[in-house]
């Protein structure tokens, strides 16, 4: 028989209203999640099936997959209307360009290769459409606490933490959800947050720079709960279309960099002659040389632009 993983054994557990309100709010901010109703998405390492269950209930084909078959055998238990089953990130058994949207919470950073998994998501992601991914975030303190829990293990599992921590665990979670919670469900947050057997940090930056080399556009990213987390809207487009980062739809602008260095520095050299010109000359002689150098641009743009409409007619 196979051996149990990680996951199978501490899963996450599902539920927690809160959780998942918050979540919405976080996701909706990102992308309008309505939009979704009727498309195919894909929910990568989908655990207990909290946020397949979210997107279910906002009208999308779901889709998903858990390495961990436990958690499998659970969606498949409460949530029938969900496609789960088990398989890997880092090799999605699923054809290129089929999905709507693809979404992974929480979930890359415990794989032994963020990027290969980040590249999947993008390769099953239809042009066009919104790969959203959670990732620990780089320059936070949970690192530190994390790696630094490490040393203080010294072989010990969650269960075996003393009772009191447990009981706080519960406590904590009960106050902050407001909800009853089993004191099962308090070692599965523990183990979540300081016993996974990977977990690695990534700054933006580097995810930026991820979605860019595979062709895609970073649209938007937030910071969730106590900023450990970093949300990731990525937009699979051709990366130089610049999309609109407050709402992530449609609007984008080509910019041809060399051109913009070009009238940037003219644009400084002119503050810089202008200066100059009241310096020597005094604002009075001044406006009439703007008044002059105005007249004229605007006969050359005007010239121009009947020489373009005499080509396009
Ligand atoms: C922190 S849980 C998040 C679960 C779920 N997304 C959620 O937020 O409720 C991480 C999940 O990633 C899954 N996982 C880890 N490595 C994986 C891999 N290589 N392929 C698929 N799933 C993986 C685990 O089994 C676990 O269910």
């Amino acid at each position: 028989m196979k051996q149990k993983t990680f996951y199978d054994i501490y899963n996450y557990p599902d539920g927690f209203e809160k959780r998942k309100e918050f979540w919405k709010k976080q996701l909706n901010w990102h992308t309008d999640l309505s939009k979704l109703k009727d498309k195919k998405v894909l929910d990568v390492g989908c655990g207990t099936g909290t946020f397949s269950k979210i997107l279910h209930d906002y009208g999308a084909d779901v889709h998903a997959i858990d390495l961990s078959k436990e958690s499998i055998n659970r969606v498949n238990k409460n949530y029938p209307e969900i496609k789960a089953e088990v398989g890997d990130a880092l090799e999605l058994k699923f054809p290129d360009n089929c999905f709507d949207a693809v979404m992974s919470i929480g979930v890359l950073h415990h794989t032994n290769n963020s990027y290969k998994g980040l590249q999947e998501c993008i390769r099953v992601c239809k042009p066009k459409g919104r790969v959203i991914i959670i990732l620990y975030t780089k320059w936070h303190y949970y690192p530190l606490m994390y790696n630094g829990f490490k040393l203080l293990k010294n072989g010990r599992k969650p269960e075996d933490m003393p009772k009191w921590i447990i009981k706080a665990v519960k406590g904590f979670a009960e106050w902050y959800y407001k909800e009853k919670r089993t004191e099962d469900d308090a070692v599965r947050l523990i183990a979540d947050q300081f016993f996974t057997p990977i977990a690695r940090f990534h700054s933006e930056f580097e995810v930026r720079k991820w979605a860019e080399d595979n062709g895609c556009s970073l649209a938007s990213t937030s910071t969730t709960y106590f900023g450990q987390h970093k949300i990731y809207n990525i937009v699979k487009e051709e990366k130089e279309r610049k999309y609109d980062v407050a709402s992530g739809e449609g609007f984008y602008a080509k910019v041809d960099e060399g051109k913009l260095a070009i009238a940037g520095i003219a644009l400084i050299a002119s503050i810089f002659f202008g200066a100059m010109n009241v310096i020597a000359n005094g604002f009075l002689v001044m406006a009439v040389q703007a008044g002059g150098f105005i007249s004229y641009i605007t006969g050359l743009a005007l010239l121009f632009n009947s020489i373009k409409t005499n080509e396009t007619t």
